[in-house]
This record gives structure tokens, sequence and C-alpha cells, in this order.
């Protein structure tokens, strides 16, 4: 078990303190730290949101929320009802001119760290920051955390970016992509940057390409609104797709400290190969889910949840090829694809080897498997290097594709804590190595931005796939046209 530092003692104050963000990964993420020690019991956790509760029927809707999203074995009664007082609730209308900032000043300790934290719609980031400085609510030792998206384009994000630094500096501001704080995704840097056996074999030489997919079983979550103005690309890949994709292709910083790793993913964005609209054509597919099944039980298409009888042109699922433009990577295409209504929930990179450059053995060819290592993000946490090796016992020297497996979980024995309980405590501490520098978000936007507009001035609609499929089968074209397929071997998850 490693040894937990505790953080100093801070306040939090959550705005959209009632909403599915805080109830769902906030509260349990602050549990589990106050749980093990790291979040000192003199911390005070300060819901805002326009419902008018008292700390009391926060407490309680807190409580539901750790109940339902808590493992049952990790609620102990004793360590929630301590954690449920450091709960209080302050009602407020934050962008309301005559809002009364006073509640605060009333709450907050001026000694302590000051974490403002905005599970609300990006549009409210601006005039929430702005209210907060006019109220002399930002001490030095105050930070902002913004959830993504920051945005729904590069202009949107480019002035959100603007309005929340009039108040907040940029080493005060921390851009959450809960993906960057997922034990795998750290691990990337480990693998790469502490072995020695990798990095050596981390180009267009050795690699052929490299696929990544974010699948996931769920629809919409109660969040239609927001999820048929943004969609898949700006869901998933504008940020946590490319950030991963960034820290597979970056060269190694020049040392840990936040900005020089950020120095490496933004070079990384910038490398990418613009699209235009015959790249898009070509190069993207986009898809929307219809009726179908998952794990046997039938689920309405993406209209019905929306609960609409019009069409609507939101893209639930992405497959895209990205060229990144270094020596490093030259003719080395990265597959991503994502989306809802998927068969199972899954979250890998594959890094695919080239194939052998001559064989010794008399095997069928068919039966030969490139090297690739699959790094998985979820569900168990791992990662496999595949490799042929010898069929064991008499018979001749036949060979099969076998896998060096190192389950994290199971190798380490414990927990692995949820990305929001390792991102909260870093933004107390003061560290924004896991979080994303404005210049990042503006990149990921500029590359994102000419795919949206080409999809928008093009009169196709999304590809229609039955929930519970892999998507459309232009996806499965869009890889194969390159004589390559996506991986398949995810039905060992649960
Ligand atoms: C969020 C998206 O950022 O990530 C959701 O807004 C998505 O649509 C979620 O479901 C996936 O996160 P995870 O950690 O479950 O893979």
């Amino acid at each position: 078990m490693p040894k937990i530092i505790p953080v100093a003692v801070f306040d939090c104050v959550v705005f959209g303190a009632t909403g599915d963000l805080t109830l769902r990964k906030l509260l349990p993420a602050l549990y589990y730290r106050f749980r093990d020690g790291q979040m000192p019991s003199q911390s005070r956790i300060i819901g805002a949101a326009r419902s008018h509760l008292s700390d009391e029927a926060f407490r309680d809707t807190a409580l539901k929320a750790l109940e339902h999203h808590v493992s049952p074995g990790d609620l102990d009664s004793e360590t929630v009802r301590r954690f449920l007082g450091q709960l209080h609730y302050v009602p407020i209308d934050a962008t309301a001119e005559d809002a009364d900032w006073d509640q605060f000043t009333a709450v907050l300790d001026p000694s302590r760290v000051r974490v403002f934290y905005l599970a609300t719609s990006p549009d409210l980031y601006g005039p929430i920051c702005r209210s907060l400085g006019k109220a002399g609510l930002v001490t030095e030792q105050s930070r902002v955390v913004l959830e993504k998206p920051i945005g729904h384009d590069l202009e949107s994000a480019h002035a959100i970016i603007h309005q929340v630094g009039q108040v907040f500096s940029e080493q005060q501001t921390f851009r959450i992509d809960h993906y960057l704080g997922k034990e795998t995704v750290q691990n990337l840097m480990a693998l790469r940057f502490a072995n020695t056996i990798f990095e050596r074999v981390w180009d267009a030489d050795m690699i052929d390409h490299v696929q990544i997919t974010v699948a996931e079983t769920v629809g919409l979550e109660g969040r239609a609104g927001y999820y048929d103005r943004s969609g898949a690309l700006r869901d998933m890949v504008q940020n946590h797709m490319l950030q991963l994709l960034c820290l597979i292709a970056m060269e190694s910083p020049v040392s840990l400290d936040a900005d020089r790793v950020r120095d490496e993913k933004l070079k990384v964005l910038r490398a990418l190969k613009p699209m235009d609209a015959h790249d898009v054509a070509t190069h993207t597919v986009r898809g929307q889910y219809t009726h179908g099944a998952i794990a046997g039980k039938p689920v309405p298409g993406y209209l019905a949840d929306l609960g609409s009888d019009e069409a609507s042109s939101t893209e639930t699922f992405v497959a895209l090829k990205a060229e990144v433009r270094t020596w490093r990577w030259a003719n080395v295409p990265f597959y991503l694809r994502t989306g809802k209504r998927l068969p199972q929930k899954v979250s890998e990179i594959v890094i695919q080897f080239r194939k052998l450059p001559f064989s010794l053995f008399p095997q069928d060819a068919a039966e030969w498997r490139p090297n690739s290592l699959i790094i998985r993000l979820q569900p168990e946490e791992g990662m496999r290097l595949e490799m042929m090796t010898k069929d064991p016992g008499p018979g001749g020297l036949r060979l099969s594709p076998t896998g060096l497996d190192i389950r994290f979980e199971k190798t380490f024995g414990m927990r692995f804590p949820d990305a929001y309980e390792r991102l909260l405590m870093d933004t107390v501490r003061g560290n924004p190595t896991l979080f994303m520098r404005h210049d990042e978000v503006e990149a990921a936007w500029t590359w994102v931005e000419p795919i949206i507009e080409a999809w928008t001035s093009r009169p196709d609609q999304p590809r229609p796939y039955a929930a519970g499929s892999w998507g459309p089968t232009a996806a499965i074209a869009l890889i194969e046209r390159d004589g390559r397929t996506w991986h398949e071997e995810m039905t060992h998850a649960k």
C-alpha cells in the first residue's frame, strides 16, 4: 500500500452542486480521499447551486449519491457521518447581478487553499469567474477547476480562456480532462520513459500504426440537452482521445515539470495534419445509433433517447484516421474510434508493430501476428505485449501468439483510485501536470474544427448503426482499406 500524503487543509466550493457530475463523480472521489486520510478533516466542501437547500438537505442528497456510486464495502457509516459533516451548502444564482456573495465570505477561511470547482455548463465559466473576482473571493491561494468541454468551438474556447484569465492566472486554472487522471494513462509516461525497451522501437521504423478505442455501452444518461449540442467529436475526441494520442506520440519532455510535459503534448497537437473537406470525406466516419440490444437487452435508438420526433445530425460515433507530421511518425496512421451504445465498455490503445521482414519458420503466414502492445485503460487496467512463442510439447516448431500480461489491480493488489480522486487532490496541491494548458485546448479545437465544418456543410447525415454493434460498417472500411483491421480481442472484458 503506497503511503498517502495528506494535502493542505482546503475549502472547496462546487458550483453545480446538485448536478450529475458532482453526485456521480466529485462527492464519491472526495469521500474516498477522506476515507483514506488524504483530505484533512478540517477541510470543507461547500455546495453551491440555485436550489434552496439547507446544509442538512444537501447532506442527504450527498448520502444518497454515495450509496449509489460508492461500492457498499467501502462505505463505513462512521466515516460517512464524519465526511458529511464537512459538507455545507450555499444557495446562489451565480450569474445574477444581485447574487449575495457575502454568504461565502462568511464561510470561507482566507488562510486556506480555496478551490472553486465549476461543474456547470461552460457558458457560465466566464460569468462565475467574473462574479468571484468582483466579490473579492479570489485569493492568491485560490484555484479554479473547469470541466471539459472548454467551449463549443475555437472561438468560444478562446472567449472562455480569456474571461477566466481576467480573474485567475494560468497557474491557478485547472482544466480537467479526467482521462489524464486515469492510472493507466499516467502509466503511459512510465511505460515510455522509465523503460529502455520501448522508446527505441517507438517510431515509424518499428510501428505500423496505432489504434485508440474508447467504446461505451451507455447512451445519453439523462444528458440529452448537452449531448445533442455536442456529439462524440466534441465530447470525446477533442479532449480525451487527442490527449491519449499526445501521450503516445510526444517526444520525451526535458523534465517532469508540468509545462515541459505540456510543451511536448502541444507539439503533437500542432503536428496533426489538418483535414480539408476531401480528407474529412475519406478519413472520418460519423454514426448515430438506432435501436438494438446491449448484453441481450433491447435499447432504444438515439432519437428515442432524445425524446425527439425530428431528425438530429448529432454523431454518437466517430472513427477517424489522423496523421502526425513528424519524422518519428511519418506514415504511421493513428486510427481513433469512439461511440455510445457499442457492445462493450472498453478503452484501449493498440500499438501495432510492423511485420517481420523475413520469417525463418515454415508456418502459414496467416497464423503470424506481428507484435502488438495493448494498453488497457478500462476495465481491467493493464498492458499486454503480444508475442509469438512456440507451442509447448512435441509436434515440431509451431508458433502461436501469446501475451506478456500485466493486470495492474492484480499485480498491485489494491483498488485503483478514480481519476477524479487524483485530479482533485492535484488541484489542492497546485500541481497542474495532468490538466490542459490553454494552448493545448486551443490547438485541439484548431484541428477538430475543420472536421465539424465539413460535416456541417455536407448534405449527408451520420450513418446509422444498431445499438450493440461496433458502429457503421464504414468505420470498418476506413481501416480495412489500408489493409489493417480494428483490434478485436476485447471480448474478455466484462
Ligand atoms: C465524459 C463524456 O467526458 O467522459 C461522457 O462527457 C463519457 O460522454 C465519459 O461517457 C466517459 O468517461 P469514462 O471515464 O467512463 O470513460
